[in-house]
């Protein structure tokens, strides 16, 4: 079972396949790529693992957290992949989270994937609210979620202790009736 979640100009959102393993170990091995994750570098087997366990997952069960793959359309190739969470208590409430390869960052794709994916979780799924968790450091993503309006709710500090340090992290959020009005397109791109 592969099913594709939604696409975009350049992109498809779709489960993760095994065919995707060496593309997806390659950027999940590097330590650079995981350095604002709570998780360690994945080592082959693990990222085999990891594709073997989500393949076949589809949208949603509350309370767990599902990857895609984002699959480049015009090259087939795996480009990142992307994350999404519906909390336990109200399943109108998401979480996401976006990885990009090193190889291909700098190109759009995170914005890309985000855009298609506030058009599908609002529009499609009955979303009220998104929430992106980043740690304070990570100017990548602050400059991504800024520019598609997300809006900073929170500063935590010191709230995770993760790769020998304490970390802060800024919480973002998107009500679904701040994004029909920041000019986000309504159709998927
Ligand atoms: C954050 C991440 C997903 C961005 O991916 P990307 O495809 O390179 O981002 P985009 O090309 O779509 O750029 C989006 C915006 O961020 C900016 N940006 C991208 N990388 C940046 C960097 N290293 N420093 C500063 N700004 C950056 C872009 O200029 C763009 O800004 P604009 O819209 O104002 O022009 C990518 O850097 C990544 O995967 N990082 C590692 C994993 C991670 O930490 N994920 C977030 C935790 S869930």
């Amino acid at each position: 079972m592969n099913k594709v979640l939604f696409q975009t100009r350049r992109l498809k959102i779709r489960n993760l396949l095994e065919s995707d393993l060496e593309a997806f170990y390659q950027y999940r091995s590097n330590p650079e790529i995981t350095r604002f994750q709570g998780f360690e570098t994945f080592t082959r087997e693990q990222a085999s693992h990891f594709i073997a366990e989500q393949k076949n997952k589809f949208f949603i069960k509350p309370g767990e957290w599902v990857q895609y793959g984002i699959e480049n359309i015009h090259t087939g190739q795996l480009v990142g992949d992307c994350a999404i969470y519906l909390q336990p208590a109200d399943s109108r409430i998401a979480e996401t989270g976006i990885t990009i390869s090193h190889i291909y960052q700098r190109q759009g794709f995170a914005k890309e994937t985000m855009q298609g994916m506030l058009g599908f979780l609002f529009r499609e799924k009955g979303i009220h609210r998104i929430i992106e968790t980043v740690d304070t450091q990570n100017n990548a993503s602050i400059r991504m979620l800024k520019s598609l309006s997300f809006r900073q709710e929170a500063h935590f500090l010191e709230n995770v202790f993760f790769k020998g340090r304490w970390s802060s992290e800024y919480q973002f959020a998107m009500l679904k009736r701040e994004w029909e009005n920041t000019g986000n397109p309504s159709r998927p791109e």
